[in-house]
């Protein structure tokens, strides 16, 4: 494209916004500091696709804007009732999946599923709390692993292999019985060469990858999303 030449656009809640070939909906949205809720995309990462928060209506029809290329002219609605209810029941059932007791969690204030929730104006889970059982991995020196809040977005999984390439992690099962799982024999994460340092030590969007000796270091209401809610972040995920 010669400078001269305006970049193509495509319209978001009725406003235009420029893309780049090869753009995809949520990443040009986010270079041009629009918010499209969304948990598995980083801007880092290639997309994944999974927790489908991200669903827009391109032209009429659902998709998600992490994974939908840009196309000039299109008509995308993403700030809708019936697209926020539905991202709202989404979470609601991650949250009872899960063990989300968010005052007493390090990543309050931090956490990007917490921050997504009050944004789409969840107020409570909703449906059947699972309280699931499983055991916290403290094995390893400088790391915390409480698998409890694990959301399955896969972010640590491609942080280390494609950036650490260390392999650490992995996602294991099908179904409802899909979990994360350490990559050692042992299955512990003291018995991996995981680094305080790495990324994936420090991606995950909840509290499950944790450092060890640094907790409520910034209290609880001086934190990122309590100085200014997610949708007003430029980059909420970096
Ligand atoms: Fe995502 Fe965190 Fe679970 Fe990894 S541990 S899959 S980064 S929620
Ligand atoms: Fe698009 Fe998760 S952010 S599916």
């Amino acid at each position: 494209m010669s400078p001269d030449q305006a970049a193509p656009t495509f319209s978001l809640d009725g406003e235009d916004l420029p893309f780049e070939p090869g753009d995809t909906v949520l990443g040009a949205a986010v270079r041009a500091g629009r918010y499209i809720p969304h948990l598995c995309w980083h801007a880092g990462f290639s997309p994944h696709g999974s927790c489908r928060i991200c669903t827009v209506k391109v032209d009429g029809r659902m998709g998600a804007a992490c994974t939908t290329q840009a196309r000039a002219g299109a008509e995308v609605e993403s700030n809708t009732e019936e697209l926020n209810l539905q991202r709202k029941t989404l979470l609601q059932m991650l949250f009872v999946e899960g063990n989300h007791f968010c005052p007493s969690c390090e990543k309050s204030g931090n956490c990007l599923l917490q921050a997504t929730a009050y944004q789409v104006g969840m107020e409570g889970p909703h449906f059947e709390e699972f309280y699931p059982d499983r055991p916290v991995d403290a094995s390893h020196p400088d790391i915390l692993l409480d698998f409890n809040r694990c959301i399955l977005c896969e972010l640590c999984v491609r942080a280390s292999r494609d950036v650490d390439h260390k392999n650490v992690f992995a996602i294991g099962g099908h179904g409802i019985a899909t979990h994360l799982l350490v990559n050692s024999e042992s299955g512990r994460l003291g018995d991996t060469t995981i680094a305080l340092e790495d990324r994936a030590a420090s991606i995950c969007p909840v509290g499950v990858i944790l450092p060890k000796r640094r907790g409520f270091a910034l209290p609880i209401g001086e934190r990122r999303f309590d100085a200014k809610s997610v949708a007003e972040q430029a980059e909420p995920d970096a």
